[in-house]
Protein backbone atom coordinates (compact mmCIF):
# COMPACT_ATOMS: atom_id res chain seq x y z
CA UNK A 1 0.00 0.00 0.00
CA UNK A 2 1.54 3.36 -0.60
CA UNK A 3 -0.79 6.05 -1.68
CA UNK A 4 -4.93 6.53 -1.78
CA UNK A 5 -6.48 9.58 -3.38
CA UNK A 6 -9.82 10.46 -2.24
CA UNK A 7 -11.61 12.66 -5.03
CA UNK A 8 -14.74 14.30 -5.62
CA UNK A 9 -16.55 12.96 -8.20
CA UNK A 10 -19.56 15.89 -8.80
CA UNK A 11 -19.46 19.66 -8.15
CA UNK A 12 -17.60 19.20 -4.86
CA UNK A 13 -19.16 19.08 -0.95
CA UNK A 14 -19.09 15.19 -1.83
CA UNK A 15 -18.43 14.59 2.21
CA UNK A 16 -15.22 13.88 1.46
CA UNK A 17 -13.82 15.79 4.64
CA UNK A 18 -16.41 13.33 6.44
CA UNK A 19 -14.06 10.57 4.43
CA UNK A 20 -11.07 11.53 4.70
CA UNK A 21 -11.53 11.82 8.90
CA UNK A 22 -12.66 8.31 8.73
CA UNK A 23 -9.56 6.75 6.80
CA UNK A 24 -6.99 8.96 7.89
CA UNK A 25 -7.07 7.06 11.19
CA UNK A 26 -5.20 4.40 9.33
CA UNK A 27 -2.59 7.02 7.26
CA UNK A 28 0.81 7.77 8.52
CA UNK A 29 0.47 10.97 6.25
CA UNK A 30 -2.25 12.76 4.87
CA UNK A 31 -1.36 15.79 2.05
CA UNK A 32 -3.90 18.09 0.86
CA UNK A 33 -2.98 18.88 -2.86
CA UNK A 34 -4.96 20.97 -4.92
CA UNK A 35 -7.16 24.21 -4.41
CA UNK A 36 -7.13 26.66 -1.76
CA UNK A 37 -9.81 27.87 1.22
CA UNK A 38 -12.52 27.62 -1.60
CA UNK A 39 -12.70 24.36 -0.28
CA UNK A 40 -14.76 23.46 3.02
CA UNK A 41 -14.38 20.02 4.23
CA UNK A 42 -16.33 18.99 7.67
CA UNK A 43 -15.59 17.03 10.27
CA UNK A 44 -17.58 15.88 12.69
CA UNK A 45 -15.91 13.99 15.46
CA UNK A 46 -14.78 14.01 19.63
CA UNK A 47 -13.73 17.58 19.53
CA UNK A 48 -16.94 19.14 17.98
CA UNK A 49 -17.94 20.04 14.40
CA UNK A 50 -14.79 21.58 12.04
CA UNK A 51 -15.15 23.36 8.23
CA UNK A 52 -11.39 22.79 7.13
CA UNK A 53 -10.37 24.88 4.57
CA UNK A 54 -6.67 24.60 4.10
CA UNK A 55 -5.25 22.55 6.94
CA UNK A 56 -5.42 18.61 5.95
CA UNK A 57 -8.31 17.05 8.17
CA UNK A 58 -5.80 14.56 8.86
CA UNK A 59 -4.91 16.79 10.92
CA UNK A 60 -7.21 15.28 13.86
CA UNK A 61 -4.66 12.13 14.30
CA UNK A 62 -2.19 13.33 15.99
CA UNK A 63 0.06 10.80 15.20
CA UNK A 64 0.33 11.68 11.23
CA UNK A 65 2.15 14.09 9.51
CA UNK A 66 -0.07 16.34 7.29
CA UNK A 67 1.18 17.90 4.48
CA UNK A 68 0.15 21.29 2.39
CA UNK A 69 2.20 20.51 -1.11
CA UNK A 70 2.70 22.34 -4.26
CA UNK A 71 -0.54 22.08 -5.88
CA UNK A 72 -2.18 24.31 -3.74
CA UNK A 73 -2.95 27.93 -3.38
CA UNK A 74 -2.26 28.82 0.55
CA UNK A 75 -3.48 32.00 1.84
CA UNK A 76 -1.30 32.69 4.73
CA UNK A 77 -4.19 34.22 7.10
CA UNK A 78 -6.94 32.21 6.49
CA UNK A 79 -4.37 29.18 7.44
CA UNK A 80 -4.00 30.98 10.36
CA UNK A 81 -7.10 31.76 11.21
CA UNK A 82 -7.73 27.74 11.29
CA UNK A 83 -4.69 27.07 13.29
CA UNK A 84 -5.69 29.45 15.96
CA UNK A 85 -9.04 27.30 15.95
CA UNK A 86 -7.54 23.98 16.04
CA UNK A 87 -5.01 25.48 18.79
CA UNK A 88 -5.81 22.69 21.18
CA UNK A 89 -4.22 20.29 19.06
CA UNK A 90 -0.42 21.83 18.98
CA UNK A 91 -0.08 21.78 15.46
CA UNK A 92 3.78 22.42 15.53
CA UNK A 93 5.80 22.40 12.58
CA UNK A 94 6.97 18.83 12.37
CA UNK A 95 2.85 18.05 12.06
CA UNK A 96 1.89 20.04 9.65
CA UNK A 97 4.57 21.16 6.37
CA UNK A 98 3.95 23.49 4.04
CA UNK A 99 5.31 23.08 0.10
CA UNK A 100 7.71 25.24 -0.86
CA UNK A 101 6.07 25.59 -4.18
CA UNK A 102 3.05 26.51 -2.76
CA UNK A 103 1.97 29.67 -4.34
CA UNK A 104 0.61 31.81 -1.62
CA UNK A 105 -2.80 33.86 -2.12
CA UNK A 106 -2.43 37.52 -1.67
CA UNK A 107 -4.46 40.10 -0.71
CA UNK A 108 -4.72 41.45 -3.99
CA UNK A 109 -6.30 38.43 -5.56
CA UNK A 110 -9.02 38.05 -3.47
CA UNK A 111 -9.88 41.57 -4.04
CA UNK A 112 -9.48 40.97 -7.93
CA UNK A 113 -11.31 38.06 -7.72
CA UNK A 114 -14.50 40.25 -6.41
CA UNK A 115 -13.59 43.16 -9.06
CA UNK A 116 -13.78 40.12 -11.83
CA UNK A 117 -17.28 38.17 -10.32
CA UNK A 118 -18.49 41.96 -10.24
CA UNK A 119 -17.32 42.75 -14.43
CA UNK A 120 -18.59 39.39 -15.14
CA UNK A 121 -22.27 40.67 -14.11
CA UNK A 122 -24.63 38.23 -14.99
CA UNK A 123 -22.18 35.90 -16.38
CA UNK A 124 -20.66 35.65 -12.72
CA UNK A 125 -18.98 31.98 -12.04
CA UNK A 126 -20.15 32.37 -8.90
CA UNK A 127 -16.57 32.17 -6.94
CA UNK A 128 -15.91 31.54 -3.19
CA UNK A 129 -14.38 35.05 -3.59
CA UNK A 130 -11.12 33.08 -1.95
CA UNK A 131 -8.91 34.82 -4.33
CA UNK A 132 -8.25 31.34 -6.01
CA UNK A 133 -8.59 32.15 -9.68
CA UNK A 134 -6.36 34.93 -9.52
CA UNK A 135 -3.52 33.11 -7.77
CA UNK A 136 -3.74 30.14 -10.54
CA UNK A 137 -3.07 33.11 -13.05
CA UNK A 138 -0.49 34.42 -11.55
CA UNK A 139 1.04 31.27 -11.57
CA UNK A 140 0.53 30.47 -14.93
CA UNK A 141 1.73 33.75 -16.07
CA UNK A 142 5.17 33.02 -14.09
CA UNK A 143 4.93 35.76 -11.33
CA UNK A 144 3.31 34.19 -8.61
CA UNK A 145 4.53 34.68 -4.74
CA UNK A 146 5.37 31.12 -3.57
CA UNK A 147 5.70 30.26 0.46
CA UNK A 148 9.96 29.32 -0.11
CA UNK A 149 9.79 32.91 -1.05
CA UNK A 150 8.31 33.90 2.59
CA UNK A 151 11.22 32.61 4.15
CA UNK A 152 13.34 35.05 2.80
CA UNK A 153 12.14 38.74 4.14
CA UNK A 154 15.09 40.74 2.65
CA UNK A 155 14.29 38.93 -1.04
CA UNK A 156 10.65 39.04 -0.76
CA UNK A 157 10.49 42.86 -1.33
CA UNK A 158 12.81 42.48 -4.61
CA UNK A 159 10.20 39.20 -5.52
CA UNK A 160 7.07 41.84 -4.80
CA UNK A 161 8.21 44.20 -7.63
CA UNK A 162 7.09 42.58 -10.74
CA UNK A 163 3.79 41.37 -9.75
CA UNK A 164 2.46 44.12 -7.92
CA UNK A 165 3.31 46.73 -10.78
CA UNK A 166 1.34 44.32 -12.75
CA UNK A 167 -1.33 44.12 -10.16
CA UNK A 168 -1.25 47.79 -9.92
CA UNK A 169 -1.51 49.08 -13.52
CA UNK A 170 -4.82 46.41 -13.35
CA UNK A 171 -6.18 47.71 -10.20
CA UNK A 172 -5.41 51.70 -11.75
CA UNK A 173 -6.23 51.50 -15.29
CA UNK A 174 -8.92 48.49 -16.03
CA UNK A 175 -10.83 48.68 -12.47
CA UNK A 176 -9.90 52.33 -12.19
CA UNK A 177 -9.50 51.77 -7.81
CA UNK A 178 -6.67 52.53 -5.84
CA UNK A 179 -2.94 50.65 -6.16
CA UNK A 180 -1.84 47.91 -3.33
CA UNK A 181 0.60 49.96 -0.86
CA UNK A 182 3.60 47.98 -1.00
CA UNK A 183 4.96 48.60 2.15
CA UNK A 184 1.57 48.01 3.52
CA UNK A 185 2.05 44.39 1.58
CA UNK A 186 4.93 43.50 2.51
CA UNK A 187 4.84 44.61 6.53
CA UNK A 188 1.78 42.27 6.47
CA UNK A 189 3.66 39.30 4.65
CA UNK A 190 6.83 39.90 6.83
CA UNK A 191 4.50 39.49 10.38
CA UNK A 192 2.65 36.45 8.53
CA UNK A 193 6.12 34.77 7.36
CA UNK A 194 7.37 34.92 10.93
CA UNK A 195 4.60 31.76 12.19
CA UNK A 196 4.74 30.15 8.84
CA UNK A 197 8.52 29.92 7.79
CA UNK A 198 8.93 26.68 10.50
CA UNK A 199 6.43 24.86 8.16
CA UNK A 200 7.85 25.08 4.90
CA UNK A 201 10.15 22.57 3.42
CA UNK A 202 10.35 21.00 -0.11
CA UNK A 203 7.75 18.57 0.38
CA UNK A 204 8.04 16.81 -2.29
CA UNK A 205 11.02 15.02 -0.83
CA UNK A 206 9.42 14.61 2.66
CA UNK A 207 6.23 12.51 0.52
CA UNK A 208 9.11 10.68 -1.51
CA UNK A 209 10.73 9.78 1.47
CA UNK A 210 7.73 8.31 3.47
CA UNK A 211 7.11 6.56 0.29
CA UNK A 212 9.97 4.70 0.46
CA UNK A 213 9.75 3.65 4.07
CA UNK A 214 6.64 1.92 3.22
CA UNK A 215 3.99 4.84 4.91
CA UNK A 216 0.58 4.75 3.97
CA UNK A 217 -0.72 8.12 2.74
CA UNK A 218 -4.24 9.78 1.77
CA UNK A 219 -4.23 12.37 -0.85
CA UNK A 220 -6.86 14.73 0.09
CA UNK A 221 -8.79 15.98 -2.38
CA UNK A 222 -10.75 19.25 -2.76
CA UNK A 223 -13.57 20.39 -5.38
CA UNK A 224 -14.44 17.64 -7.15
CA UNK A 225 -13.98 16.41 -10.74
CA UNK A 226 -16.90 18.41 -12.53
CA UNK A 227 -15.36 21.52 -11.41
CA UNK A 228 -11.56 20.88 -12.69
CA UNK A 229 -10.52 23.50 -14.61
CA UNK A 230 -10.39 20.59 -18.19
CA UNK A 231 -12.77 18.43 -17.59
CA UNK A 232 -15.56 20.10 -15.59
CA UNK A 233 -18.00 22.07 -17.04
CA UNK A 234 -15.86 25.32 -18.29
CA UNK A 235 -15.82 28.08 -17.95
CA UNK A 236 -17.61 27.40 -14.48
CA UNK A 237 -15.25 25.46 -13.17
CA UNK A 238 -12.52 26.15 -10.69
CA UNK A 239 -9.14 27.32 -11.38
CA UNK A 240 -6.74 24.11 -10.64
CA UNK A 241 -7.26 20.09 -11.27
CA UNK A 242 -9.02 18.65 -8.64
CA UNK A 243 -8.37 15.08 -9.63
CA UNK A 244 -6.64 12.25 -9.69
CA UNK A 245 -4.22 14.25 -12.12
CA UNK A 246 -3.82 17.05 -9.70
CA UNK A 247 -3.31 14.47 -7.01
CA UNK A 248 0.58 13.29 -8.96
CA UNK A 249 1.12 16.99 -10.50
CA UNK A 250 0.66 18.97 -7.12
CA UNK A 251 2.39 16.61 -4.26
CA UNK A 252 5.20 15.09 -6.95
CA UNK A 253 3.72 11.60 -6.27
CA UNK A 254 4.86 9.51 -9.34
CA UNK A 255 2.35 7.58 -11.05
CA UNK A 256 3.35 4.47 -10.32
CA UNK A 257 2.91 5.43 -6.54
CA UNK A 258 -1.00 6.36 -6.44
CA UNK A 259 -2.50 2.43 -6.30
CA UNK A 260 -5.92 3.55 -5.02
CA UNK A 261 -8.09 6.42 -6.21
CA UNK A 262 -11.32 6.60 -4.51
CA UNK A 263 -14.04 8.96 -5.85
CA UNK A 264 -16.62 10.26 -3.79
CA UNK A 265 -20.22 10.63 -4.64
CA UNK A 266 -23.69 11.99 -3.37
CA UNK A 267 -26.39 9.73 -3.68
CA UNK A 268 -28.05 12.96 -5.08
CA UNK A 269 -25.84 15.81 -6.72
CA UNK A 270 -25.36 19.53 -5.60
CA UNK A 271 -23.75 22.67 -6.90
CA UNK A 272 -23.37 25.65 -5.84
CA UNK A 273 -21.99 28.84 -7.83
CA UNK A 274 -23.20 29.10 -11.07
CA UNK A 275 -23.17 26.91 -13.91
CA UNK A 276 -25.27 24.22 -15.51
CA UNK A 277 -26.75 21.28 -13.93
CA UNK A 278 -28.66 19.46 -15.74
CA UNK A 279 -30.52 17.07 -13.26
CA UNK A 280 -31.41 19.84 -10.73
CA UNK A 281 -34.66 18.93 -8.88
CA UNK A 282 -38.16 20.43 -9.19
CA UNK A 283 -37.85 23.93 -7.22
CA UNK A 284 -40.02 22.30 -4.29
CA UNK A 285 -38.17 19.48 -3.66
CA UNK A 286 -34.64 21.02 -4.42
CA UNK A 287 -35.38 23.15 -1.20
CA UNK A 288 -37.25 20.27 0.66
CA UNK A 289 -33.91 18.14 0.13
CA UNK A 290 -31.72 21.90 1.22
CA UNK A 291 -33.19 21.76 4.34
CA UNK A 292 -33.39 18.48 5.24
CA UNK A 293 -29.56 18.02 4.34
CA UNK A 294 -28.64 21.33 5.50
CA UNK A 295 -26.79 21.93 2.02
CA UNK A 296 -25.69 25.49 2.62
CA UNK A 297 -21.50 25.79 2.16
CA UNK A 298 -19.71 24.91 4.35
CA UNK A 299 -17.36 28.55 3.09
CA UNK A 300 -19.32 30.68 2.12
CA UNK A 301 -22.65 29.56 3.42
CA UNK A 302 -24.62 30.23 0.22
CA UNK A 303 -27.55 27.57 -0.57
CA UNK A 304 -26.46 24.55 -2.60
CA UNK A 305 -28.85 23.54 -5.39
CA UNK A 306 -29.64 19.55 -5.28
CA UNK A 307 -30.29 17.48 -8.50
CA UNK A 308 -30.89 13.65 -8.71
CA UNK A 309 -27.92 11.58 -9.75
CA UNK A 310 -26.70 12.56 -12.76
CA UNK A 311 -25.22 9.43 -14.40
CA UNK A 312 -23.22 11.13 -17.76
CA UNK A 313 -21.73 13.36 -15.38
CA UNK A 314 -20.37 10.19 -12.95
CA UNK A 315 -19.21 8.50 -16.36
CA UNK A 316 -17.20 11.46 -17.13
CA UNK A 317 -15.52 11.17 -13.93
CA UNK A 318 -14.38 7.89 -13.83
CA UNK A 319 -12.90 7.44 -17.43
CA UNK A 320 -10.73 10.72 -16.34
CA UNK A 321 -9.73 9.88 -12.76
CA UNK A 322 -9.99 6.23 -13.13
CA UNK A 323 -11.78 5.20 -9.94
CA UNK A 324 -10.66 2.10 -8.55
CA UNK A 325 -13.50 2.70 -6.10
CA UNK A 326 -16.35 4.71 -5.24
CA UNK A 327 -17.76 5.84 -1.84
CA UNK A 328 -21.42 7.17 -2.14
CA UNK A 329 -22.15 9.94 0.70
CA UNK A 330 -25.59 11.01 2.61
CA UNK A 331 -27.45 8.45 1.18
CA UNK A 332 -29.65 8.66 4.09
CA UNK A 333 -30.65 12.22 3.20
CA UNK A 334 -32.68 9.86 0.68
CA UNK A 335 -34.10 8.05 3.38
CA UNK A 336 -37.75 9.48 2.98
CA UNK A 337 -37.78 10.03 -0.63
CA UNK A 338 -41.33 8.19 -2.29
CA UNK A 339 -39.61 7.84 -5.71
CA UNK A 340 -35.74 8.46 -6.28
CA UNK A 341 -35.03 9.50 -10.17
CA UNK A 342 -31.54 8.71 -11.67
CA UNK A 343 -30.34 10.23 -14.50
CA UNK A 344 -29.00 7.24 -16.70
CA UNK A 345 -27.95 9.31 -19.98
CA UNK A 346 -28.73 12.39 -21.55
CA UNK A 347 -30.74 13.05 -24.98
CA UNK A 348 -29.59 15.70 -27.81
CA UNK A 349 -31.65 15.96 -30.67
CA UNK A 350 -33.28 12.95 -30.49
CA UNK A 351 -29.89 10.84 -30.24
CA UNK A 352 -28.88 9.56 -26.83
CA UNK A 353 -25.61 10.39 -25.18
CA UNK A 354 -23.62 8.91 -22.14
CA UNK A 355 -21.24 11.51 -21.29
CA UNK A 356 -21.65 14.98 -21.18
CA UNK A 357 -20.62 17.18 -24.20
CA UNK A 358 -17.63 19.87 -23.62
CA UNK A 359 -19.98 22.88 -24.96
CA UNK A 360 -22.37 24.07 -22.43
CA UNK A 361 -24.43 25.70 -25.17
CA UNK A 362 -25.16 22.28 -26.27
CA UNK A 363 -25.23 20.82 -22.57
CA UNK A 364 -28.05 23.32 -22.12
CA UNK A 365 -29.58 21.28 -24.63
CA UNK A 366 -29.44 18.12 -23.51
CA UNK A 367 -32.56 16.69 -22.16
CA UNK A 368 -31.56 14.65 -18.75
CA UNK A 369 -33.51 10.72 -19.40
CA UNK A 370 -34.42 9.14 -15.47
CA UNK A 371 -35.19 5.72 -14.15
CA UNK A 372 -37.00 6.26 -11.34
CA UNK A 373 -36.56 3.67 -8.41
CA UNK A 374 -39.09 2.96 -5.53
CA UNK A 375 -37.67 4.48 -1.97
CA UNK A 376 -36.76 2.55 0.79
CA UNK A 377 -38.39 5.02 3.39
CA UNK A 378 -36.71 3.60 6.17
CA UNK A 379 -33.83 4.71 8.50
CA UNK A 380 -30.41 4.03 7.14
CA UNK A 381 -27.94 6.39 9.95
CA UNK A 382 -27.72 3.48 12.13
CA UNK A 383 -26.83 0.46 9.92
CA UNK A 384 -23.44 -0.54 9.76
CA UNK A 385 -23.50 -3.61 7.53
CA UNK A 386 -24.94 -3.55 4.24
CA UNK A 387 -26.82 -6.67 4.38
CA UNK A 388 -28.97 -5.08 6.82
CA UNK A 389 -30.01 -2.02 4.65
CA UNK A 390 -33.31 -2.35 2.85
CA UNK A 391 -33.48 -4.40 -0.47
CA UNK A 392 -34.59 -1.29 -2.04
CA UNK A 393 -31.28 0.77 -0.81
CA UNK A 394 -28.98 -2.13 -2.18
CA UNK A 395 -31.14 -1.83 -5.50
CA UNK A 396 -30.15 1.81 -5.51
CA UNK A 397 -26.72 1.43 -4.59
CA UNK A 398 -26.08 -1.55 -7.38
CA UNK A 399 -27.66 0.76 -9.84
CA UNK A 400 -25.59 3.38 -9.11
CA UNK A 401 -22.02 0.76 -8.99
CA UNK A 402 -23.45 0.11 -12.42
CA UNK A 403 -23.72 3.84 -14.25
CA UNK A 404 -20.35 4.93 -12.34
CA UNK A 405 -18.09 1.86 -13.55
CA UNK A 406 -16.16 1.82 -9.95
CA UNK A 407 -16.96 -0.52 -7.69
CA UNK A 408 -18.78 0.59 -4.44
CA UNK A 409 -17.02 0.33 -1.68
CA UNK A 410 -18.23 2.38 1.00
CA UNK A 411 -21.45 3.95 2.49
CA UNK A 412 -21.62 6.53 4.51
CA UNK A 413 -25.22 7.63 6.38
CA UNK A 414 -23.97 9.71 8.53
CA UNK A 415 -21.69 13.30 9.19
CA UNK A 416 -20.38 11.17 12.26
CA UNK A 417 -17.36 9.16 11.62
CA UNK A 418 -18.97 5.95 12.72
CA UNK A 419 -21.93 6.21 10.72
CA UNK A 420 -20.50 4.18 7.74
CA UNK A 421 -21.04 0.46 5.60
CA UNK A 422 -17.57 -0.55 4.48
CA UNK A 423 -18.58 -3.16 2.03
CA UNK A 424 -14.55 -4.06 1.35
CA UNK A 425 -11.80 -2.28 2.98
CA UNK A 426 -9.46 0.24 0.50
CA UNK A 427 -6.50 -1.27 1.52
P1 LIG B 1 -16.61 18.20 1.42
O1 LIG B 1 -16.29 19.56 0.92
O2 LIG B 1 -16.65 17.18 0.32
O3 LIG B 1 -15.74 17.77 2.55
O4 LIG B 1 -18.10 18.26 1.98
P2 LIG B 1 -18.72 19.42 2.92
O5 LIG B 1 -18.14 19.28 4.27
O6 LIG B 1 -18.62 20.73 2.25
O7 LIG B 1 -20.25 19.03 2.90
C1 LIG B 1 -20.68 17.77 3.27
C2 LIG B 1 -21.73 17.93 4.36
O8 LIG B 1 -22.38 16.68 4.53
C3 LIG B 1 -21.16 18.25 5.74
O9 LIG B 1 -22.10 19.03 6.42
C4 LIG B 1 -21.02 16.88 6.39
O10 LIG B 1 -21.07 16.94 7.81
C5 LIG B 1 -22.21 16.18 5.84
N1 LIG B 1 -22.09 14.73 5.65
C6 LIG B 1 -21.02 14.01 5.21
N2 LIG B 1 -21.37 12.73 5.02
C7 LIG B 1 -22.68 12.64 5.35
C8 LIG B 1 -23.63 11.57 5.33
O11 LIG B 1 -23.33 10.45 4.96
N3 LIG B 1 -24.91 11.87 5.71
C9 LIG B 1 -25.28 13.11 6.11
N4 LIG B 1 -26.53 13.30 6.46
N5 LIG B 1 -24.42 14.14 6.12
C10 LIG B 1 -23.14 13.91 5.73
P1 LIG C 1 -14.92 21.55 -1.49
O1 LIG C 1 -13.46 21.16 -1.39
C1 LIG C 1 -18.18 23.29 -3.83
C2 LIG C 1 -17.06 26.34 -6.78
C3 LIG C 1 -17.57 27.74 -6.50
C4 LIG C 1 -17.74 28.23 -7.93
C5 LIG C 1 -16.54 27.60 -8.65
C6 LIG C 1 -15.34 28.51 -8.78
O2 LIG C 1 -15.49 22.01 -0.20
O3 LIG C 1 -15.70 20.50 -2.17
P2 LIG C 1 -13.52 29.36 -7.04
O4 LIG C 1 -13.66 30.13 -5.75
O5 LIG C 1 -12.88 28.03 -6.88
O6 LIG C 1 -12.89 30.17 -8.13
O7 LIG C 1 -15.04 29.12 -7.53
O8 LIG C 1 -16.18 26.47 -7.87
N1 LIG C 1 -16.30 25.72 -5.65
C7 LIG C 1 -16.78 24.78 -4.84
N2 LIG C 1 -18.02 24.24 -4.76
N3 LIG C 1 -17.18 22.85 -3.01
C8 LIG C 1 -15.94 23.36 -3.11
O9 LIG C 1 -14.89 22.87 -2.41
C9 LIG C 1 -15.71 24.40 -4.02
N4 LIG C 1 -14.62 25.14 -4.34
C10 LIG C 1 -14.99 25.92 -5.35
O10 LIG C 1 -18.80 27.72 -5.81
O11 LIG C 1 -18.90 27.68 -8.49
MG1 LIG D 1 -17.09 21.48 0.97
Amino acid sequence: MVAIAIIGAQWGDEGKGKIVDLLSGKAQMIVRYSGGANAGHTVVNEHGEFRLHLVPVGIFNTNATCVISNGVALDPESLLEELDNLDFLNVTPERLLISDRAQIVLPYHKLLDSLEEGRRGDNAIGTTLRGIGPAYVDKTARRGIRAGDLKDLTTLRDKLQAPLNYVNSLLTKVYETAPISEDELYENLSKISQRIAPHIVQTELVIHEAIQQGKSILLEGAQGALLDLDFGTYPYVTSSHPGAGGAYQGTGINPSNIDHVVGIFKAYCTRVGAGPFPTLMEPDFDALIREKAGEYGATTGRPRSCGWFDGPMARLATLVNGFTSAAIARLDVLDDVEKIKICTHYELDGEPLLYPPSDPATLEKCKPIYEELPGWKGPTSNINNFQDLPELTKNYVNRLEEIIGAPIDLLSVGPRREQNIVIREFS
